[in-house]
Order: C-alpha cells, then sequence, then structure tokens
C-alpha cells in the first residue's frame, strides 16, 4: 500500500488519457462527487469540480498551466493541489490522488 492509499480508498477509472487533450478540463461525478479531470503538461491532475467560493464548476474555467480560474469570480486554484490561489475564494477544493492504467486515468477516493 503506498503512502497515498488506504484501507477506505479505492480507485476509480475516469475517462480514456485520449478524451481529454493537452489543456482541457473533463468533468465527471463519482461516488456522487463532482470532480474534474484536468489534463496539464505536468500530467493528469484531479479536484473537486464545484468551486469553494459558490455554484460554478471549474471544469467550464480557464486552464492556464497548472492553474484553473473559476468562470463566475475568477478565483485561481493550484490543480496540483486544490489550493486557493487568489480571492475570493479562500477555501482549496478536495484533490484526489490520479494514475493512469491502460491508457484510463484513474483517481482515488475515499469509499
Ligand atoms: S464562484 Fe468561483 S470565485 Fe466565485
Amino acid at each position: 500500500m503506498s503512502g497515498e492509499e488506504s484501507a477506505s480508498a479505492t480507485w476509480h477509472s475516469v475517462v480514456d488519457c485520449s478524451a481529454v487533450d493537452s489543456g482541457e478540463a473533463y468533468g465527471a461525478e463519482i461516488n456522487g462527487q463532482q470532480i474534474v479531470i484536468f489534463h496539464t503538461e505536468e500530467g493528469f491532475f484531479c479536484t473537486g469540480n464545484l468551486c469553494t467560493h459558490g455554484e460554478a464548476m471549474l471544469s467550464d474555467g480557464l486552464l492556464d498551466g497548472c492553474i484553473v480560474e473559476c468562470p463566475l469570480h475568477f478565483s485561481q486554484f493550484d490543480v496540483r493541489t486544490g489550493e486557493a490561489l487568489s480571492s475570493p475564494a479562500f477555501i482549496p477544493v478536495s484533490s484526489y490522488p490520479t494514475r493512469i492504467v491502460d491508457e484510463k486515468v484513474e483517481i482515488l477516493m475515499p469509499s
């Protein structure tokens, strides 16, 4: 078991790697949670999709490198960590480990 895994977390296959172009985002619902996969030059990252400031989906935002900008009030989040980098949001979005298995992006979520 790696340091990122625990007995109460499960890997979920989300999307084919080829279905998400570099610089694009892919929103999905896993276990009732809205999540988004970002394809960056550093690889695939996953965070919660709902902005922590309001009712906006980060999958609709602008991805620049590893920073996504909320489409509603333009807070920026680091997609690698979920950290909120600029106001009005200050609470981070959830961040989920990713891996590639058989050309699909998988994410590790609490069960
Ligand atoms: S809803 Fe995202 S910054 Fe306000």
